[in-house]
């Protein structure tokens, strides 16, 4: 099902008036290894205690109106760390995923996954099947993981499916158009973000969705992300409304 757009429209557009918060927050996790290195521990600690940091910024969405929200755990570059982090991190995908499971059911959260998943361990790959399943029936906060997850590579796949589907003669290719391609997307039921942060002082956008970024705001901000708390994250949520987004147009008349 495509995310309709019409009656669910990104937070902030309409004419002038109160601005709503955002609704769709997405997060690059940054700052992982500097922070255990900053503490003479292995850079896998630093993720370790990443990890930990999630269930409170998932916890803090429903009172700040954030009702997506989209972290970014592992990207198609990261393959190229050691063979021993990539290792590491994908036991801790799905170790967080057996720790986390039944709480994150109980607490309404309904998680998806997106990236490609040809390439993660088969085990990995049923718990995360299992997990959007478990959880396909909550609504009160969406979250999603994007795991093995390139902007680039999202949109190279949603192409091949397309071309696909002309072959196929189910498509024409005077059909195409931006809204079409959307529906081959990872995020093909998702809003899109309206507000995308990065810890840890970077100001790169590393490739995390880039398609649905079009109109995105941002916000890159110097805390390591095992360091960023609710506290943090509800100040940025709550600045958002200030700000002016226009989508291209020119600002209403007061
Ligand atoms: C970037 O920090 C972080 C990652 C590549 C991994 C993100 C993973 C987590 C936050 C923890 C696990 C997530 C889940 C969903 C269980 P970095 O290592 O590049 O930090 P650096 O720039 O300081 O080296």
């Amino acid at each position: 099902m495509a995310f309709d757009s019409k009656t669910d429209g990104p937070a902030g557009v309409g004419p002038a008036g109160p601005r709503p918060g955002p609704r769709h927050v997405a997060i690059i996790m940054d700052g992982n290894g500097r922070w255990a290195q900053m503490r003479g521990r292995p850079r896998l600690l630093g993720h370790h205690a990443g990890a930990k940091r999630i269930r409170e910024i998932v916890e803090a969405c429903p009172d700040l109106g954030v009702k997506y929200l989209t972290i970014f755990a592992f990207s198609t570059e990261n393959w190229t760390r050691t063979q021993s982090e990539v290792a590491g991190l994908m036991s801790l995908f799905r170790r967080y995923i057996q720790r986390e499971a039944q709480d994150l059911y109980r607490r309404g959260v309904r998680v998806r996954f997106i990236g490609d998943r040809i390439k993660l361990d088969g085990k990995l790959v049923t718990l995360m099947d299992d997990l959007e399943l478990l959880t396909s029936g909550n609504d009160r906060v969406h979250l999603t993981i994007a795991l093995n997850y390139g902007g680039r590579d999202e949109v190279t796949r949603a192409a091949k499916r397309l071309a696909y589907e002309i072959e196929m003669g189910r498509l024409s290719h005077k059909d195409v158009d931006a809204e079409t391609l959307a529906r081959f997307l990872d995020t093909r039921v998702l809003p899109d973000p309206d507000l995308v942060i990065r810890t840890s002082g970077e100001a790169r956008i590393s490739n995390f969705l880039l398609w649905q970024s079009a109109y995105a705001e941002y916000e890159f901000i110097d805390t390591l992300w095992p360091d960023f708390s609710a506290p943090e994250f509800a100040r940025i949520v709550r600045a958002f409304a200030a700000r002016d987004r226009r989508f291209g147009a020119v600002r209403a008349p007061a």
